[in-house]
């Protein structure tokens, strides 16, 4: 029996450092997972992690535009993201004579370096748990209306206290697990962020819309900034007196490269999940949420792919919208499929079934129910909601009747004009008159088909805008009202739901959602097997882009460079991605991915397809995330952009 037990321990651990880890923890609370990760091949400690008292990981890692995140590579404040994080960025640089987004950019001495107003980065100072703080003063015999209000003041009293505008310290309080705890982080801001480099788009946005959320992936997607700061090390609006930054701590780079089962953690800051809520919310973003707004988003990229086809400058007009369209579309359609396949609605029913019996007798009975009637009043309104973002508050044409700085720059009409006939039916069609403003309903009687009323509109502005207008104050004075309200119904049924769901598990260990701030994920690498009979391995290398490159396909149209280089010989094995089982999200977008030394083998920018749905639910068989290799960066900085020179400012483990 001893035997037995011994060899399925052995068999486990082994077994273990193999399966992908759910879970998207916090930093200030590492210690209660290093354990396990260290068990997995970590060589860290909690304090090598995240730390208050002395410089740690953490300092190494901003969170980037306010939607990417961005890590240190040198003590001269250099900074590595995605090539799809800096885009707007190079592109605002780029011009007919100095196409940068095509060329790629690389400055060759710090003087060449291009500043961008409005860019910020910002480093966790720290974070702590402010739930008594913030609960002060409650009493039980509170409205919820009186305790939202003590909450807010709360809250408000705390961020001020931390709130230092000379030293950049912004702050701010997060409900965690529905309110259940918060969080105060306090951030130190830095406003002068420089690009020093970025590879020529074939390369930075190789496989393009195409091999987007795939695998195999061959993306270079990667771009470099640098931080500046006063001279007292403070941050401070542009100046060309500015000198880099110092940071407390920067990644060292490991050449030595990953294999299949080896350990690594993702450190960056994932921007939303809902992994604790009701089958019903799951239910409404696969069966109606979902397919609903991508049919409505297949429309829209036909309309514009037709007129970017046939004439170039509307192609760059309108490449970075069909991007941003393209993105969410693809995205949905994989966790559609990825939670009809897992049969995640099904799983919760049953969750949820075995949460009501143990809730009889406690203050959580009934809660399943409750939230299943919310849900019931919730749908419409938020589907209606939802509608309204996808087709009517798409039109360029309504937008820029109110809106100031409408960027005519890149409008093109037949494709806002056809646009609004299928925008306008399909929301015509699928809402109930009672969704809809009298002046739409008017307009529509009187125009008598959606030709005529677009051709009106088209023609006069003063139709354009008030349209438009009925259509907003529809929304802020309606619509937005009515979700708030039911949200916050939700959330309230939510808070003890959570709390339910831990006393009902207790041996269960608990994330709380993402929320744009530092967490910490790991797993190892791994390929998949998205199918019945295919497997995929989990590194890809630069014969695969010599395989895919095609000059007549423009996702695929690689450098001439990169194509002498490879027929010159010696790189067929040049590692370019790779796959692995960290539990990542939208915000992770540049990521550091690290090994067991915490030094740095990646850059995170993807997940794969078929893994999607793990915002709402993660499957360890099929969810991966996908990085740029490390050495493909330095390979690139080397032979396509020669500014192997800022190899000098970094820190080599190998
Ligand atoms: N799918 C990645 C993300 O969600 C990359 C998006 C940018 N690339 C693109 N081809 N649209 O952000
Ligand atoms: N590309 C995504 C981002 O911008 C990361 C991919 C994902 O959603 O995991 O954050």
């Amino acid at each position: 029996m001893k035997r037995i037990l011994l060899i399925a321990a052995v068999l486990f651990a082994a077994w273990q450092p193999m399966m992908a880890d759910e879970g998207m923890w916090l930093p200030s609370l590492i210690s209660q997972r290093i354990a396990d990760m260290q068990a997995k091949g970590l060589k860290l400690s909690a304090e090598d992690l995240y730390s208050v008292n002395h410089s740690s990981l953490k300092d190494a890692i901003v969170l980037f535009g306010g939607g990417c995140t961005g890590e240190l590579v040198s003590d001269e404040g250099l900074l590595f993201t995605n090539h799809h994080c800096g885009y707007s960025y190079i592109q605002r640089h780029s011009s007919v004579e100095h196409d940068y987004l095509k060329d790629g950019f690389w400055a060759m001495n710090r003087a060449q370096e291009l500043p961008n107003p409005g860019l910020t980065v910002r480093f966790l100072v720290k974070m702590e748990d402010v739930t008594a703080a913030v609960l002060k003063g409650d009493k039980p015999k509170f409205t919820q209306e009186q305790r939202d209000v003590l909450i807010k003041k709360n809250i408000e009293a705390l961020r001020k206290q931390e709130t230092n505008p000379a030293k950049g310290l912004v702050a701010q309080v997060n409900a965690l697990y529905y309110g259940n705890q918060y969080f105060l982080y306090v951030f130190q801001e830095f406003r002068d962020v420089r690009l020093v480099g970025a590879p020529p788009s074939s390369i930075g946005k190789f496989g393009g819309e195409t091999d987007n959320w795939m695998w195999p992936r061959h993306t270079g997607d990667f771009s470099i900034f640098r931080i500046y700061a006063d001279k007292d090390g403070n941050p401070a609006d542009y100046s060309p007196e500015n000198v880099p930054y110092h940071p407390k701590k920067s990644f060292t780079v490991s050449r030595k490269g990953v294999n299949e089962g080896d350990f690594t953690f993702v450190y960056g800051c994932p921007g939303s999940t809902q992994e604790y809520v009701h089958s019903e919310a799951v239910r409404y973003v696969q069966d109606i949420s979902d397919p609903e707004k991508i049919a409505l988003r297949t429309t829209r990229l036909e309309i514009m792919k037709k007129y970017m086809d046939r004439d170039q400058a509307v192609r760059i007009q309108y490449s970075s919208k069909y991007a941003s369209v393209a993105n969410a579309w693809k995205k949905w359609q994989g966790e559609e499929k990825g939670l009809r396949k897992n049969k995640i609605v099904q799983a919760k029913q049953a969750y949820e079934k075995r949460f009501a019996d143990w809730a009889v007798g406690t203050r959580y009975e009934g809660l399943t129910d409750r939230l299943a009637q919310l849900y019931a009043a919730w749908e419409p309104v938020y589907r209606a909601y939802e509608y309204y973002n996808e087709t009517v508050r798409t039109l360029e044409r309504l937008n820029m009747a109110t809106s100031r700085n409408f960027n005519f720059k890149d409008y093109y009409e037949p494709i806002d004009s056809e646009m609004f006939v299928a925008m306008m039916t399909a929301f015509d069609n699928a809402l109930d008159d009672s969704y809809k403003p009298a002046l739409f309903l008017q307009k529509r009687a009187q125009y008598g088909s959606m030709e005529n009323w677009r051709d009106a509109v088209f023609a006069d502005s003063l139709e354009a805008r008030e349209l438009a207008r009925s259509l907003t104050d529809f929304v802020n004075q309606n619509l937005a009202p009515q979700v708030s309200a039911l949200n916050q119904s939700i959330n309230l049924l939510y808070k003890d739901y959570m709390q339910g769901q831990m006393e009902f598990e207790p041996e269960k260990a608990f994330y709380p959602d993402a929320n744009l701030t530092l967490r910490i994920a790991y797993g190892s690498v791994a390929g998949y097997s998205p199918s019945d009979a295919v497997y995929y391995r989990p590194v890809s290398t630069l014969k695969g882009i010599i395989e895919k490159d095609n000059p007549d396909i423009f996702d695929y149209n690689i450098p001439q460079v990169l194509r002498d280089i490879y027929a010159a010989g010696g790189h067929e094995n040049q590692p370019v991605c790779f796959l692995a089982t960290n539990h990542t999200t939208g915000g992770n977008s540049g990521s550091p991915v690290l090994n067991a030394e915490g030094q740095l083998v990646g850059i995170n920018f993807d997940r794969v397809w078929e893994g999607t749905m793990s915002d709402l639910a993660f499957d360890p068989e099929i969810c991966r995330n996908i990085s740029l290799d490390i050495r493909y960066l330095l390979f690139t900085i080397k032979e396509i952009g020669h500014a192997d020179y800022l190899f000098d400012e970094m820190h080599f483990a190998d």
